[in-house]
């Protein structure tokens, strides 16, 4: 159980030529001379069966808790939020400047999704990763078994960048989309990140290495795409993303070959010259189906006057730009987003599944820039906003939560109402001002002069949205944080999702609300709840006659 590595300091190099992204770079591991020795993961981490399990186990317990609270309640639709590295601290300083630009002090404000009846709390931790990354955490709350850091749609049977493990029937995982697809419902993903990022992939994709957006990333990494299809492949042929009745995001890039350029001047990434819109386009054709690929605000509007029954809209090349920083005419919000996806699956009247992420609150983090994190915070509350007005809490089950947690801290001694993006009232020991908002690391470090921090309230980009916060570590980028991060819940069987438990569950419990999928479902137990008190009058009937 015990690794016995403890030697002089090392330094293992992961090389990744031009692999990873500048949010997550993947960065040499150090370990100190002293480190504590590391204990392993129990065996039984690395199968899906152990995370089912655990799972299953949490909802019986929580079902017979809630015995006689309208078990029959089951969700048609649920739809799933995901703020990417939405912390706790990002909640409550969110809300904050939520209440401060409408002139008040803000602390007493409310998100849409903090007036949600209950109120949960999910541990973040991968198999292989104290904390996490969002492709883990993507395939713990969608496929609803937690893996090793870096892998989508796997167990934990398969190491990072291992495309012939990846192969192996038994770690390939099935996603909540799936299995409301496989019960005739409709699925579909909306994202302010590329279509292919690591959450939204969690939603439709197997694949070994988050970066294995298009097919040039897994040439670097010397696999081989043919074995193991890149994620935008696996969106547009792979069931179940072949299947999603809407795609809405930005990654046009991931999509199109190095050869072409895309509506607004960018070129594709792709090395194996397929065009994955025109595919796309063609196999709804061959299907007999209507279909609109969109890439620009307007043409959404235009298509949401009249749906067609499958739509693709990726309006960047890559991410969708920060919201403070969009053009709106070429760039619709969140909550535009969310509306057209609803109203689209909504034709279903079996009912659907779709995932909607906020997914830039996390990339504002990793470069120190709190302002930016809480107003893509806010545009994920309105979009939320907009699905609980557009969707019945009789018949749907609305899910926000995040896949890990942020270094920002929310510090100091400042009196109510004080400027949120502000520095706090307090100084150092020094007399120098701190802010409010700061992280423990990240690219926002300043070097001491003379022993002493600088004030960066003078700095003359001073509270300009690009201006990153100060910081305690310098870093490239900011790292995740391990704390465990809030799950909201409104609609049937939302007080299923109260409680401290592993991120894992998360599906489980969606799937038990809406009766999909494997496990447990809560018609199910609805028809358990009648049985019961008739059995027993049976039962004591039998008894009583035959004393
Ligand atoms: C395609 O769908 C249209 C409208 O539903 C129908 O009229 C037509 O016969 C279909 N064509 C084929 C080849 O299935
Ligand atoms: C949106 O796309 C349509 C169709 O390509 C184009 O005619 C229109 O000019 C675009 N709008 C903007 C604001 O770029
Ligand atoms: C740092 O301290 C030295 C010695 O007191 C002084 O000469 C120098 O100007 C100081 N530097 C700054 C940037 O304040
Ligand atoms: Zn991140």
């Amino acid at each position: 159980m015990w690794h016995s590595t403890t030697v002089l300091w090392y330094i293992v190099c992961v090389i990744a030529i031009g692999g990873g992204d500048r949010y997550h770079p993947e960065r040499p591991t150090w370990r100190p001379a002293a480190a504590r020795q590391v204990a392993a993961p129990d065996a039984a981490e690395y199968t899906a069966q152990h995370w089912t399990e655990e799972a299953q186990a949490a909802i019986r317990a929580r079902r017979a808790r809630l015995r006689g609270t309208a078990a029959e309640h089951t969700a048609r639709n649920v739809v799933m939020f995901l703020g990417d590295g939405m912390s706790v601290t990002t909640l409550a300083a969110a809300r904050t400047l939520l209440g401060q630009r409408q002139g008040r002090p803000g602390e007493e404000s409310q998100l849409a999704f903090e007036t949600f009846p209950t109120v949960g709390l999910t541990k973040t931790y991968c198999i292989n990763g104290q904390i996490a990354d969002s492709s883990c955490t993507a395939t713990a709350y969608l496929c609803g078994v937690k893996a090793n850091r870096g892998t989508i749609g796997l167990s934990g049977a398969v190491p990072r960048y291992d495309c012939a493990a990846s192969l192996q029937e038994a770690a390939r995982l099935n996603s909540i989309a799936a299995w409301a697809l496989d019960d005739g419902r409709d699925a579909g993903i909306v994202t302010t990140t590329r279509v292919t990022h690591a959450s939204p992939a969690g939603a439709f994709a197997r694949v070994a290495n988050r970066h294995w957006e298009n097919d040039a990333e897994i040439l670097k990494d010397n696999q081989d795409p043919t074995l193991c299809p890149d994620i935008a492949q696996q969106l547009v042929k792979s069931y179940p993303g072949n299947r999603f009745k809407v795609i809405l995001g930005g990654g046009r890039r991931e999509f199109l070959p190095t050869s072409s350029v895309d509506e607004e001047g960018n070129v594709g990434r792709r090395t194996d010259g397929r065009n994955l819109i025109e595919e796309w386009q063609a196999d709804k054709r061959a299907q007999n189906v209507t279909y609109d690929y969109v890439w620009n605000r307007s043409q959404l509007m235009n298509v949401a006057e009249s749906l067609p029954e499958y739509l693709l809209g990726l309006f960047e090349s890559d991410h969708l730009p920060y919201h403070l920083e969009a053009d709106s005419a070429t760039e619709p919000t969140l909550a535009e987003l969310t509306e057209v996806a609803i109203r689209s699956l909504s034709r279903n009247e079996k009912g659907f599944f779709l995932f909607v992420e906020g997914g830039r609150i996390d990339h504002a983090h990793h470069d120190n820039l709190a302002e930016l994190a809480l107003d893509e915070t806010l545009e994920m509350s309105a979009a939320v906003a907009r699905a609980a007005e557009l969707l019945s809490e009789d018949d749907s089950l609305i899910v926000v939560t995040a896949d890990h947690a942020h270094v920002m801290t929310l510090n100091g001694y400042s009196p109510r109402g004080n400027d949120i993006l502000g520095p706090s009232n307090d100084r150092d020991e020094a007399g120098v001002p701190y802010m409010t908002l700061s992280y423990s690391n990240g690219p926002g470090f300043r070097p001491h002069i003379n022993g002493t921090r600088v004030d960066v309230t003078t700095e003359p980009n001073y509270r300009r949205i690009e201006w990153k916060s100060h910081v305690d570590v310098p870093l490239d980028s900011e790292t995740h944080g391990g704390e465990d991060v809030a799950v909201f819940a409104r609609g049937p069987q939302h007080a299923m999702f109260a409680g401290l438990y592993e991120q894992s569950q998360l599906p489980h419990l969606m799937a038990y609300a809406a009766c999909i999928g494997p496990g447990l479902h809560a018609c199910s137990a609805a028809a358990t709840h009648l049985l019961a008190p008739a059995l027993l009058t049976t039962i004591a009937f039998l008894f009583f006659r035959y004393l």
